[in-house]
């Protein structure tokens, strides 16, 4: 198995997966197929939608015996008919639903071998929402007893093994967390389908998140029984990569369409709201012409068309950037998943999406209300703006909302105010107070936000403005009266000099600005636009200033002063002795030659490449965090950018 990391946004990532029978992308979903009644036969799902992969059950071919001989004999693809790669269940849900299962563990996880599944499920205890703490604990061991017994019959196979744990995080955190350890291969979240049957969308939210935080990052992530696209941007900006459908054959048989923002019932339509091929080809009339059969058949692939469309939307907005923002859209649409998006502002959770969420996009933070302000991307601004930036002077200027850039908005006041006196500029901004000299810094120049806000972003801002304004004194600003009966200064602050400083320190860490710019400076600007491009220090070229981001990409020579002031593990990523040859002549460094990385270091960060001696060798991006860095086996960690000749 290979699982490979090749795009991220929020905690969400796009991989590419690969068993004996091919490659999947992830995130993706899995049709689930009932062996005994396919009513869209895979070769036809591989035809119109391209599945790679997909589910079946194990105990229903196990205790049918004709189905059991025959795919004992010709194997599970031959079965039903399918060449790409196929994951079994165990019959823990049957269990769960029909309570009469009797199964012996190992001998359920040996068939599932023998038949030749790709990825066979251990027979885990459902843990369902109602139980008690006690319960849980031995749902929770017995399923991670049954792992360990399980594992040494696995062979070729790969191996799921859910995280059970019901509704209380710990039990979660802690299953996840044992059965990393062992030598499985999957890990889906299980006991989820009743939360998801009752819309309890926070609950579910808790129990990925718990999740995710005990599980090895490098393994795929499946939320088991999990088939409503509502609830897919949400789940994979969590983390999870696979997802299961039998809701298109369920809802089909119940006469009812499955939509992004829900499900409506195909009697009360009054035309169908859709132009997949079945709703381009029917009318509503017509397909209610059609035998009750054939239009559960087209309903059931209607389903299917919704569901894959949107997981194609999600994969172009994980590559694009601009995940939160469908998650925001979805949540619109249903209260509970609004609710459930609540769950992220507590600050533990919020810790950990911080973690994983890109220093910088390709697009911008579009405002979508008050959940807006509590993007990972904005917390983290927020928290940096009181960790690694420092007000210069005693005294504070504040300006009420303008047009981005603002330091260009309000460019005549700022010379006026700067020619008499050494004070700070900030804007009074929707998304809280923003020094002038950071204003076209990702996310700052590269947000949306409307002219009147929701009242809980108000009061957001103005609390975050009133922590601002305690370090430093407010001065009123009334028509440059105050400040132009003055003397003009004799050393004027150099506004770009303030500018490259305080971008340095917030993105690479208080006092990056002293090791980077320390020296005769020259700052070259763009002709075209008057922004800053590149930094000469001492007559050499230390960073760039990206136009899109506003962000510093690294040269050899910033690297060489970061590392020679910035104490190990600051920015560094470390590679193994194997890899240095690589690095010199300038090739990406893969996860599985990284030894060590600095906790402080987030997905596409620059950062400083070092032996085990720290010996500098020079300078990338990070794709990875460091927990990933140092769990993923296949894929790049850090893009060289530049290294020591
Ligand atoms: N299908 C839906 N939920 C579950 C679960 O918790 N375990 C297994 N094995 N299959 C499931
Ligand atoms: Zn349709």
């Amino acid at each position: 198995m290979t699982f490979e990391l090749k795009e991220r946004d929020a905690a969400g990532r796009l991989c590419r997966f690969t068993t004996k029978h091919g490659t999947v992308t992830t995130p993706n979903l899995l049709p689930v197929i009932n062996p005994n009644k396919m009513i869209i036969p895979p070769k036809e799902m591989k035809e119109r939608f391209g599945i790679d992969i997909l589910i079946t059950n194990s105990y229903i071919i196990y205790k049918n015996p004709e189905l059991k001989n025959q795919a004992l004999e010709s194997g599970v693809h031959a079965l039903i008919d399918f060449d790409g790669s196929i994951m079994t269940d165990s019959g823990t849900f049957q269990n769960y639903v029909y309570g009469d299962v009797h199964l012996d563990p190992v001998e359920i996880v040996q068939f599932q071998r023998d038949i030749g599944s790709d990825i066979g499920t251990i027979l885990d205890v459902f843990g369902t929402p109602g139980q008690t703490k006690e319960e849980s604990v031995q749902g929770v061991e017995e399923t991670i007893e049954r792992a360990k017994k399980s594992i040494p019959h696995k062979g070729e196979m790969l191996l799921a093994c859910p995280v059970q744990g019901s509704v209380y995080p710990e039990l979660r955190e802690y299953c996840a967390k044992q059965l990393s350890a062992l030598s499985a291969d999957f890990f889906p979240i299980g006991g989820v389908v009743p939360l998801m049957e009752n819309q309890r969308y926070s609950d579910l939210v808790r129990c990925i998140l718990a999740a995710k935080q005990g599980l090895d990052p490098s393994k795929p992530v499946h939320l088991f029984g999990a088939g409503h696209p509502l609830i897919f941007s949400l789940a994979v900006a969590l983390g999870c990569d696979f997802f299961d459908s039998s809701a298109y054959a369920k809802y089909a048989n119940d006469g009812r369409m499955i939509f992004q923002w829900g499900t409506e019932k195909f009697d009360d339509l009054p035309e169908l709201p859709c132009s997949c091929p079945v709703c381009s080809k029917y009318s509503k009339e017509e397909l209610k012409e059609l035998d009750s059969k054939e239009r559960t058949l087209q309903i059931a692939l209607h389903n299917l068309y919704v569901s894959f469309m949107e997981l194609k939307l999600i994969r172009v907005a994980i590559t694009e950037g601009w995940l939160w923002d469908l998650v925001e859209q979805r949540a619109a649409a249903n209260p509970f998943l609004s609710e459930a998006l609540r769950v992220l502002h507590e600050p533990g959770h919020l810790q950990w999406l911080e973690l994983h969420e890109p220093t910088s996009k390709k697009t911008a933070v579009f405002y979508t209300g008050p959940q807006t302000m509590y993007r990972p991307m904005l917390y983290r601004y927020h928290q940096r703006l009181f960790t690694r930036y420092e007000p210069l002077f005693e005294n504070t200027v504040v300006f009420p909302e303008g047009t981005k850039p603002y330091s260009m908005f309000y460019s005549k006041e700022m010379r006026d105010i700067l020619k008499y006196k050494n004070i700070n500029l900030v804007v009074r901004s929707t998304l809280g107070p923003v020094p002038f000299e950071l204003d076209e810094m990702y996310p700052l120049a590269q947000s949306v936000f409307p002219r009147s806000v929701d009242q809980e972003t108000c009061e957001k801002a103005s609390q975050l403005m009133e922590r601002f304004l305690r370090r430093t004194k407010e001065l009123v600003w009334d028509d440059r009266g105050s400040v132009s009966s003055e003397e003009p200064l004799k050393h004027p602050m150099d506004f770009d000099r303030r500018r490259i400083s305080a971008v340095a320190d917030m993105q690479f860490g208080l006092r990056a600005s002293e090791a980077l710019f320390s020296g005769t400076l020259h700052i070259v600007k763009s002709k075209q636009t008057g922004k800053i491009r590149n930094v000469i220090c001492d007559e050499s070229h230390v960073v760039s200033m990206r136009a899109e981001d506003g962000l510093f990409t690294l040269k050899i020579d910033g690297g060489l002063r970061l590392h020679k002031r910035m104490k190990y593990p600051l920015l560094r990523v470390v590679v193994l002795d194997d890899a240095v040859p690589f690095i010199k002549e300038g090739k990406s460094l893969f996860a599985k030659f990284v030894s060590e990385c600095d906790p402080d270091l987030r997905p596409f960060d620059e950062c400083l490449i070092v032996d085990n001696q720290d010996t500098f060798l020079g300078v990338g991006r990070t794709v990875l965090t460091r927990d990933e860095m140092l769990s993923f086996q296949h894929g790049v960690a850090v893009k060289t950018r530049d290294s020591v000749k």
